[in-house]
């Protein structure tokens, strides 16, 4: 077993909102458990699920590459998106996005050497008015980002 008993009871959970025969409905649910508990998606991960939930590996795969909110290869502690698309662009998005390659040294796709933070380019998060907007560790949506916000939100997450 790969994952934890309470990880397992989750998906157990998902599972159940779902008649037998659809039973891979419950994919996307159990990729999030999964990635909450191990930090991203190694396909023995993937490969666990589809034989827990009783599907092809592939299709697992699939689901998994192709939703950005999963991670198929490892990421640092804390993933930032940034919402790189359009309407953010012309609103500071590429701006912000700047500010933060600065301020951790890399770019996007790249994770700090000390493993705390992935940086990554966001799609719209549906939330364009409140640009910049940068969603962390898929969960916590953070709005109108400048420069100072920035800086303190990489203080508070490096606590
Ligand atoms: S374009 Fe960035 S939230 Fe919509």
């Amino acid at each position: 077993m790969l994952l934890s008993e309470q990880s397992y009871k989750k998906i157990d959970r998902e599972l159940a909102k779902f008649p037998a025969d659809q039973r891979q409905s419950a994919v996307m649910a159990a990729l999030a458990i999964a990635q909450d508990e191990k930090g991203w998606l190694a396909p023995e991960t993937m490969q666990e699920l589809a034989d827990y939930i009783g599907m092809p590996a592939i299709a697992v795969q699939e689901v998994a590459t192709f939703y950005n909110m999963y991670d198929v290869k490892p990421v640092g502690k804390f993933k930032i998106s940034v919402c790189t698309n359009l309407p953010c662009q012309l609103s500071g998005g590429e701006k912000a996005a700047h500010h933060l390659k600065e301020k951790l040294g890399i770019g996007f796709r790249d994770t700090t050497a000390d493993g705390q933070f992935t940086l990554i380019e966001g799609e719209c998060m549906g939330a364009c008015g409140d640009a910049p907007v940068m969603l962390v560790n898929n969960k916590r949506m953070c709005s109108f980002m400048s420069n100072d916000k920035i800086d303190a939100l990489v203080e508070e997450l490096k606590k």
